[in-house]
Order: structure tokens, then sequence, then C-alpha cells
């Protein structure tokens, strides 16, 4: 709470508006610069920062059409279990809102079709190669988010791809990593805005003994975007970097508010690619669903009859949605999350109100002609085998700390970055040439992971599965209730959640907070395997 009331008393309209300006410039050293940016400073409010850029009305982008298909990246090989793609990334210019076309980051060069990614769908066994393409203005990677793929081949920070530079990723998937996974890039302080500006994409390894392969699937890609009613798409602001960025529009697939027909029981796989808006997601009192898989793939039984399910930055999910039960008409929402964010002035600021992601319409089963409807979904699903006794434990602090002088310094932003606000694990800031853990290869580890700040952070870890043990707050020690595969965990304030943990392969691997702004800024550490 010492945070809180120092911002109370300390954070000064001149503060913000320095920091709104560093973060703006594109020379932060630059005293002219510097002098020029005074004219788009903040204004304070209310306790509310506004950025000169209006923003685009909420309504802007046009919404109820069917939801688009993802694109899926083609496969250049015409050999068995060999996967080739190519991945540019590159300025696409999209019109989003009439005759003010947008620059987006993607991955691909059409203007067809949705922004996200190509879906890589690939198998178990399958050797992936990847050439990647950088033709951004700044140096990227390609980070295989969830994936036991080699530590070189990790797209680390450590490991930039320079613009204009090409560079292949190569990995084998062994058996048992089929899930839902996602690539996104993971350059040193610019993960942030290259996701925010469109590089993010879908993966799904699918297994040979898959015993929901015959379900219809369906794909959910949420992402956020905010847009400026210039049609450009603004800076961090220091609201974004201290809570982590949350656009106007949250897309599916690319789309504000699309159109879903079930007119089957369907398999959904959703996934988390906001930078920091947490999914609280229900389809309404009406409509339960079953939840049949995590980051890494199916649960060992479908849990049933779920009413809402909470979503973190990063994370992904499997449902069983069923066609012809329930009200004729739902709404896919994003429920109230209280995630905790920082105001300005005082207190936290409060969550973000409900939100519409898409409208659902169910046929009846006789409507689908689909005598098939509805399944029954096997209550056995497959093994998710524990890891054993851990042999040795780790423990993992996040902190968060607000630092008056470095704020007010001349020129004091790094990168395009605030300095002076700082989200720490184990009392520092990432530090490239650190490392901050030592693993041995094989070993199986406890985790705890102790969230010491005022506000949720979904905590990442590279390289591996894990699985949650337990959750403590306050004294009382929940254990998980069901086995699952996993790579992202929120952690609340003040509380403390254990995992179990192995890894495979020698080399550096990166853990850190999956608000994007927060990674950036430093609340991320690198695990050396040995
Ligand atoms: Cu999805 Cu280190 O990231
Ligand atoms: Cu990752
Ligand atoms: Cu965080």
């Amino acid at each position: 709470m010492i945070r809180r009331t120092f911002l109370t008393r300390a954070l000064s309209a001149a503060v913000a508006s320095l920091f709104a300006r560093n973060v703006s410039a594109q020379k932060p050293e630059n005293g002219m610069q510097d002098m020029q940016g005074m004219s788009d400073m903040p204004s304070m409010s209310g306790g509310k920062m506004h950025m000169a850029a209006t923003l685009a009305p909420a309504d802007a982008l046009p919404a109820g059409a069917p939801l688009a298909v993802l694109r899926k990246l083609t496969n250049e090989s015409s050999e068995p279990g060999v996967f080739l793609g190519t991945l540019v990334a590159q300025p696409v210019q999209h019109e989003f809102l009439p005759d003010k076309p947008t620059t987006f980051w993607q991955y691909g060069n059409t203007t067809q079709g949705p922004v996200v990614g190509p879906l890589i769908d690939v198998r178990e066994g399958d050797t992936v190669e990847i050439r990647f393409v950088n033709r951004l203005p700044q140096p990227s990677t390609i980070h295989w988010h969830g994936l036991p793929v080699p530590p070189d081949q990790d797209g680390n920070p450590s490991d930039p791809v320079a613009p204009g530079a090409t560079r292949v990723y190569r990995f084998t998937l062994p058996s048992g990593s089929a899930g839902t996974y996602w690539y996104h890039p993971h350059p040193h302080m610019k993960t942030a805005e290259q996701v925010f500006r469109g590089l993010a994409g879908p993966i799904v390894v699918r297994s040979a003994d898959d015993p929901l392969a015959a379900w219809p699937e369906r794909h959910l890609f949420l992402s956020d975007l905010r847009l400026a009613s210039d049609g450009s798409i603004p800076a961090n602001d220091m609201m974004d970097w201290m809570n982590g960025r949350e656009g106007q529009f949250v897309l599916v697939n690319g789309a504000r508010r699309p159109r879903i027909l079930v007119a089957t029981d369907e398999r959904w796989r959703v996934w988390n690619a906001c930078s920091a808006r947490y999914l609280r997601l229900s389809l309404g009192a009406g409509h339960r669903f079953a939840q049949v898989g995590t980051d890494g793939g199916l649960l060992e039984q479908p849990r049933e009859e779920l009413t809402e399910l909470l979503l973190a930055p990063g994370e992904r999910t499997e449902l069983i949605v069923r066609a012809g039960m329930g009200p004729a008409d739902a709404v896919l929402t994003a429920g109230v999350y209280d995630r905790r964010k920082m105001a300005m002035s005082h207190g936290s600021l409060p969550p973000e109100p409900h939100r519409a992601l898409a409208d659902v319409r169910f046929e009846p089963p006789s409507a689908a002609g689909n005598p098939l409807t509805p399944r029954a979904i096997p209550t056995s699903l497959r093994i998710v085998p524990s890891l054993g006794v851990p042999v040795t434990q780790k423990s993992v602090v996040f902190s968060e700390a607000m630092n008056m002088a470095a704020m007010q310094r001349s020129g004091a932003s790094t990168h395009g970055m605030p300095a002076g606000m700082t989200f720490m694990i184990n009392d520092a800031i990432f530090d490239p040439a650190r490392i901050s853990l030592t693993s041995r290869r094989g070993e199986v580890e406890l985790w705890s992971i102790e969230n010491r700040t005022d506000m949720d952070h979904p905590f990442h870890l590279h390289g591996t599965q894990f699985q949650v043990i337990d959750r403590e707050q306050g004294a009382v020690n929940t254990p998980e209730p069901y086995r699952a595969w996993r790579d992202t965990v929120n952690v609340q304030p003040g509380e403390t959640v254990r995992i179990a943990t192995v890894q495979e392969m020698a080399g550096n691997r990166m853990f850190h907070c999956h608000i994007l702004e927060h990674e950036d800024l430093g609340m991320m550490g690198t695990l050396k395997v040995i």
C-alpha cells in the first residue's frame, strides 16, 4: 500500500507528462524532440490521464460479420512428418476505419482476411522448419509460446533477427505435446509494441490418438487493438506501461464482435493473445460449457457444467460448446474481473465493464440435421501423469517500485520506456547479462511464485509445460483441484502459486509476467538449464 500512497502524493501532472513525452519520443535522449513532444502533453482530469490522440469510438469497427476462419500457414514440404513454412513480419495496411488506413505489423502480406498470423497446424512428431523474414524497421524474433523447442530456437531476446535479415527456426514436436499454442515476437524491450501492432498467431499441435479428433473444431483467437480516430495505432502511454495496454477493441479472429452459428456440438480452442486484458469468458447462465483442455492439451477428465472461465493474458483453453441447449441466442462475454489496475491518483482503477466478444446463435440439433448431436464427451480424455516428487525448490517473487527521482530525471527513459517504474522478479529487473536461476536438466522442481505487488500478474515459463500444485492466499492453502499442463498461470496480489516443473534441454529460458509491458519493463528473468 506504500506505493499507492506514494502515487497519490507524488505523481503530479508534470511527471505524468514527462512520462508520456518520453514514451512517445523516437529519440528520448534528444532535447529538442522532448521540447516538441510537449505539444502532445497529456492532461490530467479526474485522476485519469488523457492522451492527445483521440481514439476511434468503441463502435467504429463494424460488428456482426460471420466469424472469420483463420488462414493456415502453407506447408511447403511434401515429405510426411516435415512442415516447412515461411513467416514474413512486415507492415501491411488495412482499412479498418473508412478512408483511414491503418498500418499493422503482421505475419504474411495479405490484406484480405484477419490480421492474425496464419495458423500453424502440425502434428506430434513433426519436424517444423519456419523461415522467418524480418521486414520490420526493428529487430524481432519469433517465440513459440508453450512449445518445448530447443532454447536456441525459441526466439529469446538474446537472439534477435535484424531488420531485413532472415533466419530459420527448427524443432521437432515430441509425443505428448499436442495442445494449443501461439507464436509472437520476443525482442528485447520491443515485445509489447510488436504484438500491439498485430504480430501474433496461433499454433495447434495434434496427436494421433486425440479422443476428440472427430469433433468439429472452432478457433477463437482473441486480441486487443487500440486505434486512434485517424486510423493510426498509438504508442503506449504511461498508464499502459503501468497496467498493461488495453485498447478500445477486442477482436475475435481479427474482427469486432463477430457472429458464430453453432449448429452442432463443437470443440473450441480459445487464445487470450491480448497484451494485458483478462478474459472472464461466459456464454450466459443459460449456456453451460465443458472445459477439456488447457495450454498444453487435454485434461484428464472434462470439467462439465461451467458457466465461466478466466483466461489470463497468454493462456489458452479448449472447450466443448453444445448446440441446441439453452436459449437460441447468447453472447460470448468477457465478464468483469478486477485485476487491481493502478490509478494515477489513488487506489485502484475500477475494473473494465463486461464486454460482448461475439454473438452466438445455437441451432437446435434437428435443424442442423446432424444425427450425432449431442455427442458424449469421453469421461477419460488422457492421462496427465504426475511429475513426481520435486528434488529441489525455487522461489520467484514479483515486486514493484516507483522511483520518483528516476521519473523526474531529464531524458529518464530507455528505449522509449519510462524510467523509475519498476516491476521486478526477485528484487531485480531483467538484465540480459544475468542468470537469475539455474536448473538441472531432468530434475523435477517445485517453484513458488509469490506476488507481493498490488495487482495481478500472469506468470509464464518458457520451454516446458508445468503443473499447478496449490495456491496460497492469506494462509489458506487450496490444492489445485485437477491436474493440467500449463505454461501460464495468473498470480493474484498476496497470492503464492506453487508449480511442479522440469526442463529437458540445456540452455537459457525466459520466465516473466505475460502483461507484455511489464515484461518489456523488466519483469523477466533468465533460467539457465545445465
Ligand atoms: Cu508468450 Cu515469453 O512469451
Ligand atoms: Cu513463452
Ligand atoms: Cu505484470
